[in-house]
């Protein structure tokens, strides 16, 4: 889980590739104030939920109107990465995402009060939550700027001269510690397991170690996430407290048409897509441009059957909003399809998280 470069065992390592299990951990709460007397509805007075929510959450549709409450923050907050600040950026339509809110099938879903939501994670067990407030909180993997180490060893002799490590059962330091003293966790990956423009197969490839040792013969990058994965799950499992509350994020979309990111793909679009236009993009059958989060997803799902998390299943409703990222407006030499504005969608996911901690 955590990476390094193949081969660099004579030297200190060129490249640090995070393990791909990005945490969101975006604010650790301490409070000493006393205990609200008000019990919201859903919770027992220590903050543990009453009612059992049978709610699909993405199952639904964007419905354009009025919000019943006012925005939480707006562009002068200056917590958002100028890229993603979309009204300061001058996205003609940065306002007009904001009138989208989501309606799922089977019930509601209120947008988070902060104030509410405060009183409910003030002195739980140990008195810290951990949520996450926008996609700008991800520990991506990347390569750090460095250049794939070159390969020795068994894996050269199979014809690999460079690339990168990823230890499958080693988790990355940046997370380790994390489950010992997390009440709640949320995690989730990246599209790097999908990036051959990153990762090039034959020139610089994800190569995985198990204990320390290559795997041979060498796993694609899907497989080799599933086998991280595996490993991820039990290691948090493990250290978690019995009442601690995991969450896996499902994957986040990219909306790149007409061509990849480095193919002058882009994201023009003014409003929602309709059902089929999302389905174009996205099924697995047509396998275009933006499959990877579907893909992802399908190995996500499998690893997480059966164990202590809960999904925070943000990947169908975000499919829709293909209007919702900086685009032209992000500040990068192509369009940025992949990263979303802010104010945006990503405040619907974490009414998404709030709905669901009332229902865990
Ligand atoms: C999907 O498309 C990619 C290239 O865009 C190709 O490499 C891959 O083999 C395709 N997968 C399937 C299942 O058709
Ligand atoms: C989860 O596991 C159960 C039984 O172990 C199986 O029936 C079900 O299809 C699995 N679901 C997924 C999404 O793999």
């Amino acid at each position: 889980m955590a990476a390094r470069d193949a081969g660099g065992r004579m030297r200190p390592p060129l490249i640090f590739l995070f393990f791909s299990i990005l945490l969101f951990i975006v604010a650790s709460f301490f409070f000493s104030a006393p205990r609200s007397t008000v019990v919201p509805e859903g919770f027992s007075d220590d903050g543990r939920t009453l009612v059992a929510s049978s709610c699909d959450y993405s199952d639904g549709s964007w419905i354009r109107g009025p919000r019943s409450v006012a925005p939480r923050y707006d562009s002068s907050c200056k917590e958002i990465y100028k890229g993603w600040n979309c009204i300061s950026g001058g996205k003609a339509n940065a306002r007009a995402l904001l009138q989208w809110r989501w309606k799922p099938s089977g019930c509601d879903l209120p947008p988070l009060d902060p104030v509410h939501f405060f009183r409910l994670f003030r002195n739980t067990n140990i008195g810290k939550a951990v949520v996450w407030l926008s996609d700008k909180d991800h520990f991506t993997p990347h390569k750090n700027g460095g250049q794939p180490a070159q390969v020795g060893g068994k894996l050269e002799s199979l014809g690999y001269k460079q690339g990168y490590q990823v230890d499958v059962d080693v988790p990355e330091q940046t997370w380790a510690e994390a489950p010992f003293f997390h009440d709640i966790l949320v995690i989730n990956t990246g599209h790097w397991w999908w990036a051959p423009s990153k990762f090039d197969p034959l020139r610089s490839p994800l190569l995985f170690f198990e204990k320390g040792m290559p795997v041979i013969p060498p796993l694609p990058p899907h497989i080799g996430f599933g086998i991280t994965l595996k490993h991820m799950v039990s290691y948090v499992e493990k250290r978690m407290k019995p009442d601690g509350k995991i969450f896996f994020c499902s994957q986040s979309p990219r909306h790149f048409e007409g061509g990849d990111w480095n193919h002058g793909g882009s994201c023009r679009r003014v409003q929602p897509l309709l059902q089929e236009q999302v389905e174009d993009l996205f099924s697995l059958e047509k396998n275009g441009t933006n499959v990877e989060a579907r893909l992802i997803n399908q190995h996500l799902f499998k690893a997480l059957n059966g164990s202590r998390f809960h999904i925070l299943d943000i990947t169908h409703m975000s499919e829709f909003r293909a209007d919702a990222h900086p685009s032209t407006t992000g500040g990068k030499k192509h369009e940025d399809c992949m990263h979303w504005c802010l104010p945006g969608l990503t405040d619907s996911w974490n009414d998404l998280l709030m709905a669901h901690l009332k229902s865990v």
